[in-house]
């Protein structure tokens, strides 16, 4: 869909090949040929990398800071994900109730930038994408998909094989991150990484005020925003992630969404020998492309 847009894409971006998660069984053409609005923008990301949170930010400031709503409703129900037919919100076929919407639609997508509907590359759409570094991606995916029995293995060390093999969902995360880092500068792509939102989220909205053609907050406007999307106070949303939590299987019982919230929880639930082994991996990727983690994080 990009073809001849000058975007400097993997040179192989048509082939990339990408691990789909069976409910996306069936549901992939209807995502390429999804009817966009031209006012709907797109909140991408490879898994945990701060998608909710960002879904969170952009949403309050496209809806002129309705934080009462917020609270009130799922993060799915105000931003719907696209290509959920099952995963996390039951059964519901997320792209006809995401028509149900009033615009300016926000929509989530884990896709990778070639499985993304065609008419965001064609329109020029509004894209936010949110990159996160690779260790703290294993760490917090495998929790995440172990608790809701969505992988099966029996440990870390077997599930970062089955990471680096791209055997997981929405693998290979490097692609994926990859293909949004080189649009970066594109004026329809908004890329941030989750360490810049850690690091300084009131500059991330300022930025982000400006990409949506919003006003800037006041002062007052930004403290109490910033404070409204904190670790601790999103933390206490019960709305908040309502569809995960009818997912989960009887035998879990300690499932958090919101579990550290920090950059670098990798530094205490990986051995070094399984750093080692994630940084080889990502430094055998990332050299093919003439790159290195800290160009892009
Ligand atoms: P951890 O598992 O490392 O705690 P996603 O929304 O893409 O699934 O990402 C989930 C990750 O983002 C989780 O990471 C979660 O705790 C973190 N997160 C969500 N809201 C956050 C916030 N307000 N501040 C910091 N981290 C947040």
């Amino acid at each position: 869909a990009c073809e001849g847009r000058n975007i400097p894409l993997n040179k192989n971006w048509l082939d990339t090949w990408c691990t789909l998660p069976e409910a996306c069984d069936g549901v992939l053409p209807q995502l390429l040929n999804y009817e966009v609005r031209s006012d709907d923008v797109f909140v991408v990301t490879f898994m945990k990398c701060g998608t909710t949170w960002m879904q969170e930010t952009a949403w309050l400031l496209m809806n002129n800071l309705d934080y009462e709503k917020s609270k009130r409703e799922a993060v799915l129900d105000r931003s719907p994900f696209l290509e959920d037919h099952g995963i996390v919100s039951g059964a519901r076929d997320a792209m006809a109730y995401s028509h149900t919407l009033a615009s300016p639609r926000l929509l989530k997508s884990h896709m990778p930038a070639n499985l993304l509907p065609m008419k965001v590359w064609e329109n020029k759409q509004k894209l936010i994408y949110v990159a996160r570094n690779c260790k703290d991606v294993i760490v917090s995916s495998y929790h995440f998909l172990k608790k809701l029995g969505l992988w099966t293995g029996d440990n870390i060390e077997d599930y970062i094989e089955d990471f680096i093999h791209d055997e997981l969902n929405y693998t290979n995360y490097w692609n994926h991150i990859v293909d949004f880092w080189r649009m970066r500068n594109e004026p329809h792509i908004f890329f941030v990484t989750y360490e810049e939102m850690k690091r300084d989220l009131a500059g991330v909205i300022r930025r982000l005020c400006d990409f949506l053609e919003r006003p800037q907050l006041t002062a007052e406007e930004m403290a109490k925003t910033v404070e409204h999307l904190s670790f601790d106070k999103m933390k206490n949303y019960e709305k908040m992630t309502q569809g995960l939590k009818s997912q989960l299987p009887k035998s879990t019982t300690d499932f958090q969404f919101m579990r550290r919230g920090i950059v670098g929880s990798f530094k205490d639930e990986l051995t070094p020998e399984l750093r080692a082994k994630i940084d080889a991996w990502s430094q055998h990727f990332l050299s093919q492309h003439g790159l290195t983690e800290e160009d892009i994080f």
